[in-house]
């Protein structure tokens, strides 16, 4: 890992993102600076040296370009500067100076399966006529029936609803549809178009030319398409023969983006490729295009011993001989809090399924005693790692937005069947006893976008600094060890012999990560000292749900 100070260029062997700890900001929801009740890049400024303090090594933002925010910045309408909400290009200048000088890498969002409505380039190809070199950049078809009345296949929206929009000509009359794969007010680029390619690698130049140090991909497994547009079922798999979900043809896309990244110093790309084949998801991560993936099994995976080591075995298995490093992720601005999910009786998660999940009763004490376990297991995981705002401080999914004030568009194109992700993405409790809880400047003009629980109190950084026993302190200190121990981060584990429902791994010789799922306590295996415990431990007895990382030899 490296030190505090300037972010230096890694040595062979030692590259940082192979064992970051990396923070994701959801901008909107981290700090208000001008108080309008949404979050901005002033915001974020004033708390770096919270970032810098909690131990983390890297940012990711969520997209902050200008975007008529119909979902939440991914609709980007302008992908070299930033939205007048969040700040200006001068503010993401001065941050990210700031951040390097704190020690602190900045990895940005780029959305490249779609822009925003508004974006020049789909407001030319709304003015342009049908086969015109504007719409190619797009995908633009006459629909089907006598009038073209009928979309051109029958394609479902990811958000709901068809995945095809009519649009008006010049002449007024109704003409061609394009495919939004998401929202409407998102229509999907046409990957087999070079304006589009030769587009992006220089979006790709521009930040890295501004100090970026790493590139999210947002759905990665998406932008190429059959151009044949043929019709699929909704379970049919991702993979070659899938219109657009995981295609062959994507890889020739990011082995040139990773020509791109490689002309700058010490940058990664990591992709968001949410498929279920594992083997089809290592060739993302192999020699010469993507540095890493996210982990979304894992993510998806219940608190469960047997499920998850399969998890972290199948990662390790399909990374190590690619040469890539593994990731681990709880959650993130698409999921459920992981507090509230593990406080669930069923304790995974998938996007089809959120409705359900919100159906069941949620024991919020056990969902926290469990993502404490959880966070030093995943800490003490081979790779590299991912806290998604909030984390750090407990929170828990707020399933009771009231309907007229929820954003998210999935909420209003399914009418309310699937109630959204909102509720991972309410504003952060930093300070005091009532809402804005120190999110806004005091006296601000505005409420916070999302309502806050008034309970967060008790989950301030301000409640929970300095507090023994604090979800906020266990980060700290584990996030300070796993930098600081040289057995922890990149490199191999392995698995110890332990009683059902507890998983044991150790970290080379030294250090020997414990978490006990089950339902009674057990013995901890012998050892030297203990480093750190997510929840007391009762004597020489593991309690269930507790994760203990020991040191089974004695250091020099
Ligand atoms: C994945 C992002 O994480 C999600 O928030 C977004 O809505 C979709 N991609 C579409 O860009
Ligand atoms: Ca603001």
């Amino acid at each position: 890992m490296h030190e505090v100070g300037s972010p230096g260029p890694s040595a062979p062997g030692d590259y940082w993102w192979r064992s970051a700890a990396i923070y994701q900001l959801y901008v909107r929801s981290f700090a208000d600076g001008n108080g309008d009740g949404i979050g901005d890049l002033a915001g974020v400024r004033t708390r770096l040296s919270y970032l810098a303090g909690l131990g983390i090594d890297a940012i990711w933002f969520n997209p902050w370009y200008p975007s008529p925010m119909s979902d939440a910045g991914y609709d980007i309408s302008d992908y070299r500067s930033i939205d007048p909400v969040f700040g200006t290009l001068a503010d993401a200048d001065a941050l990210i100076a700031e951040a390097h000088a704190a020690g602190i890498r900045i990895i940005i969002d780029v959305v490249p399966n779609h822009c925003s409505d508004q974006h020049p380039w789909f407001q030319a190809a709304l003015s342009a006529a049908p086969g015109s070199a504007e719409r190619a950049r797009f995908w633009f078809r006459p629909g089907r029936g006598r009038g073209g009345e009928l979309p051109p296949n029958g394609w479902q929206s990811i958000f709901g609803g068809p995945a095809w929009t009519r649009v008006t000509e010049r002449d007024g009359r109704p003409g061609e549809w394009y495919l939004h794969l998401f929202a409407p007010e998102q229509p999907d680029f046409n990957w087999a178009n070079p304006d589009v390619r030769a587009e992006f690698e220089e979006v790709l130049r521009f930040w890295f030319e501004r100090g970026a140090d790493g590139i999210r991909i947002d759905s990665a497994g998406m932008i190429t398409k059959d151009a044949s547009l043929p019709e699929v079922s909704i379970d049919a798999p991702s993979g070659p023969h899938h219109p657009y979900a995981d295609r062959d043809d994507v890889h020739e896309v990011y082995r040139q983006w990773r020509a791109v990244a490689d002309e700058y110093p010490d940058r990664v790309l990591i992709g968001e490729v949410w498929i279920p084949d594992a083997v089809r998801l290592a060739r993302y991560v192999s020699p010469g295009e993507l540095h890493t993936v996210f982990n979304f099994p894992y993510l998806s995976c219940p608190w469960n011993a047997p499920a998850l080591r399969e998890v972290i075995d199948s990662t390790l298995a399909l990374n190590g001989p690619v040469g890539a490093p593994a990731t681990w992720v709880l959650s993130n601005h698409d999921v459920d809090r992981i507090v509230s999910r593990y406080g669930r009786t069923d304790t995974s998660f998938s996007l089809q399924q959120r409705a359900y999940f919100h159906s069941l009763p949620v024991d919020l004490q056990l969902g926290t005693r469990r993502a404490r376990a959880a966070a030093l297991l995943t800490l003490a995981l081979p790779g590299s790692v991912y806290v998604y705002q909030g984390e750090e401080i407990g929170l828990w999914e707020v399933q009771d937005i009231p309907d007229e004030l929820r954003q998210d568009p999935i909420w209003r194109r399914t009418r309310g069947a699937d109630p959204g992700r909102d509720g991972s993405r309410v504003p952060l409790p930093w300070s005091g006893q009532e809402p804005p809880f120190g999110f806004s400047p005091p006296g601000a003009a505005s409420e916070p976008w999302l309502p806050q629980p008034k309970e967060w109190r008790e989950l301030s950084v301000e409640a929970e600094n300095g507090q023994a026993g604090s979800m906020l302190e266990l980060y700290r200190s584990a996030l300070r060890l796993r930098r600081a121990e040289p057995a922890l981060g990149d490199d191999s584990m392995t698995w110890v012999p332990s009683a059902e429902g507890v998983l044991a791994f150790d970290r080379d010789a030294s250090v020997r990560c414990v978490s006990n799922l089950s339902a009674a306590s057990v013995a901890l295996p012998g050892h030297c000292a203990v480093i750190l415990a997510s929840d007391p431990l009762d004597g020489g007895m593991l309690p269930p749900d507790t994760t203990v990382w020991l040191r089974t030899e004695p250091q020099d």
